[in-house]
């Protein structure tokens, strides 16, 4: 699979944050949190911790010149606690020392002096008690109330779902420079540089201009580093705006698995009724997300909850509220799916529940309610270019789906202590920032004299491919060799006001910009080209795999040549484009809007087999149908698809955060923690792209896929209850992922 930094990767040659040279006088930071949940601080007493051992500085809250103030959507969040404490793992004071061993031996030297307060971890507790970061939303569409009464059976239940550790494989990372006159460079693992740039700025009283952020590559971010990379980077460059000396902060594994957010674990009620053939006529939902001690980005996680009640299916009464409960964990932020999984899971569960109910099949109730073209969602967007039943269809024929449900049968009526079961799960993912606002992007574009390329966009790169698009983006743009272009770092001086990347729309947005910024300057090249090839029209001019073409014909001007006439004919060969996605908006005030440029769809069939002696289990095969537009990258595309479907699996099976009552997190380890391995990965994983698919609203036809197919993961809880459900016909089913062995094997005997 080439992707651009494939050969430095597998080499060990990929710079990331800890791996660049180590510049003259470089000291290092570690971090002191709270131990409690909960509590005032009567004392913080760091004498000890200044008297230690290559010791240069220990700073509080009391040491920042800014604003103590990290909140980006709402300013809720201290960088350093000052008298209240939160959540254990809340930054207290950062200590900076000569060596890494020497801070984090210092960092254990202080004491702290606290009056514990009863510390609240269940969301449904904090909404009980009024601890909400907003008042509860509610999108809603025809009129449930009056529904229910129309329909043959109404089920209610309850559903919950974990969190999820994100486990990129670089941990939130850190490295300020400092530079002449107060100004600093920072060299930080995230995904919104702009982010970095702008909390920093307020933390340390400087204006933004002051800070540069350059960002070469994330060893994965998942959402991990949207809004939570800022932290690391603010505490380093407090000390190395306070010490005039470059300041590295790099977390190990458990810091940064007890101290950074995660998915948020979410406790919902539904309640839907459906006509006796199967029709969904009303759904009603309330969603308790357990936000954790500050509010991050808890509310649009909150909304796109709201935004994928529904999923894929078309449903005429709806009502869907949600609020954001704080609670003392730390703050749970953006993974993945961004709280559309979170939604997906409650009414894939409803419908199960009602399948129960109605004795059918949960597919057949599926298939039923699929979106259609120009159905309306529950905020009031009607669907376009719906390809829901396409992938549906094309999946049952790919896969004769008929057969996979007939051959369980015959394999569980055979077996008694093994159990196989299947489940159908397709997508509807909307496409855009939900904030309308940061649906924007910048590229700058520099062709240099020898005709190679240097591109800077606001996109970070984080193992998502989104560089290799960019430069073939640019590279067909052109029309040359791919080998002539650069991706650069992102770079805030180069390109400003970056949204993060994020959303999926990494290409989507900064694809065009580059694509915009391209062009600009092809235009001014066929002017000179025209110019050079007496009584031609540069409406006739092309430039094709590095010619210049006539009127179709080969004229002997190669690209290289071009540019160099161009430069010395004083032609502007730099560029800056921008894009911004049109025609979307919504309006809070109504819960109204067409907030996405378009939705990505897919249907997944899930296969698995329960040992039903143990509770194990093994992920026989994913198999999947996904509408992912034309590809620009299909390596890039198909490692996306397979990736995020590993990375769902792993979220509704083993993936399991334990937090004691007291606010502990106690799987803050690899050895208790578990992500999915090449062992666990399903021995078939068939990725089949809808042929012919097209999409007008996206750079050359293509399509976001970075997050969508994460979904197709939830296929895997269902999975699993149907084969239990072989082995303990009629009993009654549960909806709490993830699915552990124990709780298959409670299931199973308790
Ligand atoms: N793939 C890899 N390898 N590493 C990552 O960190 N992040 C995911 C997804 N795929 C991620 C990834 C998330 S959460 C998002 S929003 C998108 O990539 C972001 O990149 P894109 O917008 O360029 O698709
Ligand atoms: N996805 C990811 N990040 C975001 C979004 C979104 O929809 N809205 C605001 N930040
Ligand atoms: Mo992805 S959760 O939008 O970074």
């Amino acid at each position: 699979m080439k992707s651009l930094d494939i050969p430095l990767h597998v080499t060990g040659r990929s710079e990331f944050v800890d791996d660049i040279p180590v510049p003259e006088g470089l000291l290092y930071a570690a971090v002191f949190t709270s131990p409690i949940a909960h509590g005032i601080v009567k004392k913080l007493d760091v004498e000890n911790a200044l008297k230690s051992e290559g010791v240069v500085g220990v700073f509080t809250f009391k040491d920042i010149p800014g604003q103590n103030q990290i909140g980006g959507i709402i300013q809720d969040e201290p960088l350093l606690a000052e008298h209240h404490l939160a959540f254990i793992g809340e930054p207290a004071a950062v200590v900076v020392a000569e060596s890494r061993i020497q801070a984090k031996t210092a960092a254990k030297k202080i004491a702290l002096d606290v009056n514990p307060l009863p510390p609240i971890t269940n969301p449904r507790e904090a909404f009980a008690k009024g601890k909400l970061i907003i008042s509860p939303r509610t999108f809603a569409i025809g009129d449930v109330s009056n529904a229910w009464k129309e329909c043959d059976v109404v089920v209610e239940g309850r559903v919950d779902s974990g969190g999820q550790e994100h486990f990129y494989m670089e941990t939130q990372s850190a490295l300020v420079v400092p530079r002449e006159n107060g100004e600093l460079v920072i060299y930080s693992s995230t995904q919104s540089p702009t982010g970095v740039q702008r909390i920093a700025a307020r933390v340390l009283g400087l204006p933004m201009h002051k800070i540069e952020v350059d960002v070469r590559r994330l060893g994965g971010g998942f959402g991990g580093k949207e809004d939570q990379a800022t932290t690391w980077a603010c505490l380093a460059a407090l000390a190395a705006f306070k010490l005039n000396r470059p300041v590295k902060l790099v977390l190990d594994r458990r810091d940064d698995m007890k101290m950074t957010g995660k998915r948020h674990p979410y406790s919902s009620d539904f309640k839907i009724g459906l006509k006796k053939d199967g029709t969904i006529l009303a759904y009603e939902v309330m969603f308790f997300q357990n936000s954790g001690a500050a509010a991050d980005l808890s509310t649009a996680i909150l909304e796109r909850t709201l935004f994928h009640t529904t999923n894929s299916y078309f449903i005429p009464n709806v009502k869907a509220t949600a609020a954001c409960c704080y609670t003392n964990l730390p703050p749970f932020t953006a993974f993945r799916g961004f709280g559309g999984p979170q939604a997906m899971f409650v009414i894939e569960s409803a419908i199960r529940k009602a399948a129960e109910e109605l004795h059918v099949p949960a597919c057949v109730l599926q298939e039923k309610n699929l979106l259609k073209e120009n159905d309306t969602f529950p905020y009031g967007m009607q669907v376009e270019n719906c390809r829901a039943r396409q992938c549906w269809e094309e999946a049952y024929r790919q896969y004769r789906i008929d057969d996979i449900f007939k051959d369980i049968q015959t394999f569980n009526a055979s077996h008694s202590l093994k159990k196989k079961g299947a489940a159908l799960m397709p997508i509807c993912f909307g496409i855009s920032f939900t904030s309308t606002f940061l649906n924007q992007a910048a590229a700058l574009v520099h062709v240099y004299t020898d005709g190679s390329v240097n591109v800077s966009t606001a996109a970070v790169e984080m193992g998502q491919g989104v560089n290799i698009k960019i430069l073939r983006v640019v590279s067909r743009t052109f029309s040359i060799a791919p080998e002539r272009v650069k991706i650069e770092t992102t770079n805030t001086g180069r390109v400003a006001n970056t949204s993060p990347t994020a959303a999926s729309t990494g290409s989507d947005l900064n694809g065009k910009a580059a694509e915009i910024a391209c062009n600009q300057i092809l235009e001014r090249l066929k002017k000179t080209a025209s110019e050079l090839i007496t009584g031609s029209n540069p409406q006739d001019i092309e430039i094709r795999d590095e010619q210049v073409l006539l009127k179709g014909q080969q004229t002997g001007l190669a690209w290289d040549k071009l540019i160099a006439e161009a430069y010395t004919r004083r032609v502007h060969l730099s560029a800056h484009g921008f894009y911004a996605t049109p025609a979307i908006y919504f309006d809070r005030s109504v819960e109204r809007g067409k907030p996405f440029a378009y939705h990505v769809f897919g249907t997944a069939v899930v296969e698995v087999t329960v040992d039903c002696l143990r509770g194990t289990y093994d992920i026989d095969a994913v198999r999947v149908v996904h509408d992912g537009g034309k590809s620009i990258d299909m390596p890039v595309d198909r490692g996306q698809v397979e990736g995020g479907i590993i990375q769902g699996l792993g979220w509704m099976t083993m993936e399991r955060l334990l937090y004691s009552e007291k606010g502990q997190l106690l799987t803050d380890n690899t050895s208790t923690y578990k992500i999915p391995d090449i062992k666990f990965t399903p021995p078939v994983l068939d990725i089949h792209f809808l042929e012919n698919s097209d999409n007008s609203k996206a750079v050359s036809d293509s399509k976001a896929v970075g997050e969508p197919p994460f979904m197709y993961g939830i296929g895997a809880y269902f999975a699993l209850l149907n084969a239990m459900q072989a082995f303990k016909p009629g009993k009654p089913l549960f909806f709490n992922s993830p699915m552990t062995p124990e709780k298959v094997f409670q299931y199973l005997y308790l």
